[in-house]
């Protein structure tokens, strides 16, 4: 069995978990992919952690989504691939809990909402199965509490609510809402839904203009009451006021080459850090101050491996280590990962 890893590389220093996995295991050229600078500079401190998790081989599908509940230092992977547990459990040190597949067809979004009564996770399914085209909340051992959608029906209609393909979603500790709906489906929307999944406001349209969609991939929050969307599909991110869904900004300029596919913003909340596929890379931009948003200025760049595809990532409340859900990084398999 597992046995705990611990996820720091010693005081003084920043580190990221990145789900590389196997990849890494054989890979000496890779493991010395390292970023650490003293705490003391102003410098965005990562390095990556081929540690994480402990054992590689729980992966054996291909990596789409990472939710990590800080709270209860636990974090979720989803998996896409034929007869195999769908949501991987770990410790925020990589040590293995559990894992299931019932209800789950082909996981898009995760998102950990644990409150101190309640350990949740939710999850976007853009599968077409019985059990697609939802949004599912299972409590930390795969029970599903909650389905929002239609089951296995890709719609439009807000009554009752139905999606397509579903992207991510981002729920705020009073239980509020944002959901990116979707992943290049029927619908090119962004939806903020109350606790008792009442819609607060929505935007609702394909298109290039402002608060328009093409793909919305990823949502979150920054402690300005703002919310950001990664409106990948036009190579942009939209920002809009979280109470009354206002408009309030777009950036393109850092985005000529790639739409960003995932957004976060780092533990102190000084930087968005945005994933771009393709380019399998990560950029970190200065988060402007409140009140304005201007045009985006890239601070730091952590090119990793070619072709490991960061798909959506997620940062630890507890450590600021950043996790990132790669899709091409699965092809390896290393049965015995070095300690
Ligand atoms: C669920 O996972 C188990 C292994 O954990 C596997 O044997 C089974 O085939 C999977 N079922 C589906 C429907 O993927
Ligand atoms: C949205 O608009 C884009 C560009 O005009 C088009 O390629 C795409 O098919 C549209 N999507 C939907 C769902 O209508
Ligand atoms: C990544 O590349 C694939 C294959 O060329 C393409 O279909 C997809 O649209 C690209 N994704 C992004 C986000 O640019």
């Amino acid at each position: 069995m597992a046995k705990f890893w611990v996820c720091a590389a010693g005081a003084g220093f920043f580190l990221a978990c990145l789900i590389l996995h196997s990849r890494f295991c054989g890979s000496p050229v890779l493991r010395n992919f390292a970023f650490q600078v003293s705490w003391r500079t102003e410098e965005i401190l990562y390095r990556l952690d081929v540690d994480w998790p402990e054992y590689s081989e729980y992966f054996t599908g291909a990596t789409f989504g990472v939710a990590v509940d800080s709270l209860n230092g636990l974090v979720y992977v989803a998996q896409r691939g034929d007869n195999i547990p769908k949501v991987l459990v770990f410790t925020e040190d990589g040590c293995f809990l559990r894992a299931w597949n019932y209800t789950v067809d082909t996981p898009h979004g995760i998102f950990a909402a644990s409150t101190l009564h309640e350990q949740s996770v939710w999850i976007t399914d853009v599968g077409s199965g019985s059990y697609g085209h939802t949004i599912k909340k299972y409590n930390s051992f795969g029970d599903l509490v909650q389905v929002l959608g239609t089951p296995g029906k890709k719609g439009t209609g807000l009554n009752p609510l139905q999606f397509d393909n579903p992207a991510e979603l981002y729920v705020e500790d009073t239980g509020d809402m944002y959901i990116v709906d979707g992943d290049g489906g029927l619908n090119n929307r962004l939806i903020k839904l109350s606790q008792d999944f009442m819609i607060l406001w929505l935007h609702g349209e394909n298109g290039t203009e402002p608060a328009k969609f093409n793909i919305p991939h990823s949502v979150t929050l920054d402690s300005a009451g703002r919310v950001w969307v990664a409106d990948r599909g036009n190579k942009r991110i939209q920002v809009f006021d979280k109470d009354t869904g206002e408009w309030l900004g777009a950036w393109t300029n850092c985005f000529t080459e790639e739409g960003p596919s995932s957004v976060r913003f780092t533990l102190d909340g000084k930087y968005l850090i945005v994933a771009q596929l393709n380019l399998s890379r990560l950029l970190f931009v200065a988060a402007p101050p409140a009140g304005s948003i201007g045009d985006c200025s890239v601070i730091s760049t952590i090119q990793l491996a070619d072709q490991v595809l960061p798909h959506l990532l997620d940062v630890s409340g507890k450590t600021g280590a950043i996790f990132v859900a790669e899709i091409g990084a699965k092809q390896f398999y290393c049965k015995i990962c070095s300690s």
